[in-house]
């Protein structure tokens, strides 16, 4: 594995589950394997968890670490190509990366996508800009349209959670005040899909996720019908793809207690944060249903996982 920016740098991705899973059981086996090293975390956009157990994780492989908030701390950095540097941008892309990569051994990037230009949000250009500006291995902390670090945490905790080679998963839709990416839910139907899970995705019309990440899952829009002998819920808000960047807060999909009385005594996940009472009820979240804190502590295993890979198979670093 060159960099971690999506699923397809992962060639199998049941290995990379299980590699985190042991070493949950056994967070020291690889202490040293980071010794007299550097990750530099480059956060345009907040964050908790990324934040802390990418930290964390770094620290249980003997990995040192820089964190730098750009838009806090740094100077204000201009992307795009070719612009005469006289408004309020400081730094350009071009000459922040070589110089942040001399400094690293990896470097890990989180960018929210505009939810304004679907064009430039899909093409990931910013991401692919700086992997090829890098000169040491790049992760993707989140970005315009996937979540890996994510995903596979939701994976390990799925395979924890069910001794089912496939579980019956649902992936709902819910409501939410402002218009968030879809990088979440698109980076979970790849993961589960590529992992050969039976996955249905269920939303309002017009919330329809891009295709290339739902081919070969069920597509439904009754949400009723859906939770039906479901293992597993796995709620998330996002906004529109095909009237881009809308969203809605429609009451009727906020999960509640009595949605997950219907299902299988599915358990309950999402990524967090999440918005109480508008995207799922005190009583779900509150409920032996919800595994959404175990979901999260999985995100130090899975990026200790993804650190130990990317710094045996990249010897020369
Ligand atoms: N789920 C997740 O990535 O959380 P943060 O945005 O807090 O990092």
């Amino acid at each position: 594995m060159n960099n971690f920016l999506s699923v397809k740098d992962v060639l199998d991705v049941e290995e990379l589950v299980q590699l985190a899973t042991r070493l949950k059981t056994n967070p020291h086996e690889f202490e040293q394997l980071g010794r007299r090293k550097m990750i530099g975390l480059i956060f345009f956009n907040p964050s908790l968890r990324t934040r802390m157990s990418m930290l964390r994780a770094a620290s249980l492989i003997g990995l040192d670490t820089m964190v730098l908030n750009i838009s806090d701390d740094g100077w204000k950095i201009e992307t795009r190509d070719g612009v005469v540097m006289d408004g309020d941008t400081a730094e350009h892309i071009d000459d922040a990366i070589p110089v942040m990569s001399s400094y690293c051994d990896l470097l890990a990037f989180r960018l929210f996508p505009t939810l304004t230009d679907r064009v430039l949000d899909y093409e990931e250009k910013l991401l692919l800009k700086i992997e090829a500006l890098s000169k040491v291995p790049v992760i993707n902390m989140e970005s315009a349209t996937v979540h890996p670090l994510q995903s596979l945490a939701d994976l390990v905790t799925i395979r924890e959670y069910s001794k089912l080679q496939k579980p019956k998963i649902v992936l709902s839709w819910a409501p939410h005040p402002r218009k968030l990416p879809q990088a979440v839910a698109n980076s979970f139907m790849e993961w589960t899909l590529k992992a050969g899970m039976d996955i249905t995705v269920v939303q309002p019309k017009g919330f329809e996720l891009h295709q290339q990440y739902t081919k070969g899952a069920e597509i439904m829009y009754d949400q009723k019908k859906a939770f039906e002998g479901a293992d597993f819920i796995y709620v998330k808000n996002w906004s529109s793809y095909s009237d881009y960047g809308k969203t809605s807060q429609d009451k009727e999909w906020m999960i509640t207690l009595e949605k997950l009385k219907e299902t299988n005594n599915a358990k309950l996940m999402h990524c967090l944060p999440v918005r109480r009472n508008v995207v799922i009820s005190d009583q779900a979240l509150d409920s032996p249903h919800s595994i959404v804190t175990d979901q999260a502590s999985n995100r130090v295993c899975s990026a200790q996982a993804v650190l130990t890979k990317l710094l045996q198979e990249n010897g020369s670093l």
